[in-house]
């Protein structure tokens, strides 16, 4: 019976067009879920990678487009260096088991970010599963990592410059200035959801985000369900969005 009301739902969900098509999540809280068990961070952000998994997921069976998540930020550099070691190994982790099931899962992934710090194991992973990408259609998840949204400005705005002096570019619109950055031909997100309680950006989509609409809860990443998502999508559904008009 509730596994019906659920399908009803679904099915539901899957026919309003005012849906999202894009969601971008900043995956927080990770920490502050591993100390209120006495586990170390990294457990919190092992718990995390599983919540992105069942949450793509259920994107992908709503029929959104796109998912961005906040994985590692330029900033987060400044952590101890054994929580970025153990982060980057759980990355590598999650793509080479992405690289085994994306085809049959049907889900796309793209890295977005800096990735020329990271190392030559994580590269190569992640150039395959962009590779394995390009054969598969429909949804798409965007894996932020050494993402910093200044530093994608900056990057773009050099490239710019460097496309002019070279003579392959001339005037800039906002719609040429947008191909520069790594979000090349992703729409913009509809929908910004941050857990863990705080309300800030910290140097996410800076330029995508003009016309997001933002939601916060207190609630911790690893603990973030499916209903936590459906909630969000249900307050966005009732959100006015008039982009300046009236
Ligand atoms: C988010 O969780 C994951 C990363 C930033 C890599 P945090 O590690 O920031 O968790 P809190 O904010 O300390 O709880
Ligand atoms: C933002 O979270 C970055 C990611 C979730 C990857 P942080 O935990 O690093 O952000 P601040 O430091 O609270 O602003
Ligand atoms: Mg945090």
């Amino acid at each position: 019976m509730a596994r019906l009301k659920q399908k009803k739902e679904d099915a539901l969900w899957q026919a309003d067009p005012s849906l999202p098509k894009h969601v971008a999540i900043i995956m927080d809280g990770n920490g502050r879920w591993a100390k209120k068990r006495g586990l170390p961070r990294t457990a919190g952000h092992a718990a995390g990678a599983e919540t992105f998994r069942r949450i793509a997921t259920h994107c992908k069976d709503l029929g959104l487009d796109y998912l961005t998540v906040y994985a590692f930020s330029t900033e987060n550099w400044k952590r101890p260096p054994e929580e970025v070691s153990a982060i980057m190994g759980l990355l590598d982790r999650y793509l080479h088991e992405a690289i085994e099931k994306m085809e049959r899962d049907g889900i796309r992934l793209r890295v977005l970010g800096d990735t020329a710090p990271l190392s030559e194991e994580l590269r190569a992973l992640i150039a395959r599963t962009e590779e394995i990408s390009r054969g598969i259609t429909g949804f798409q998840a965007n894996i932020c990592l050494n993402y910093g949204g200044r530093d994608e400005l900056v990057r773009a705005a050099r490239r710019y410059a460097a496309d002019v002096a070279a003579g392959r570019a001339n005037d800039l619109d906002e719609a040429g200035f947008a191909s520069y950055l790594y979000t090349a031909g992703i729409p913009d997100p509809d929908l910004i959801i941050r857990p863990s309680g705080e309300e800030r950006l910290s140097n996410f989509l800076l330029w995508q985000s003009a016309y997001a609409e933002f939601y916060y809860t207190s609630v911790l990443w690893p603990d973030f369900t499916e209903a936590e998502l459906d909630k969000a999508l249900r307050d966005y559904l009732g959100r006015s969005r008039r982009f300046g008009g009236v």
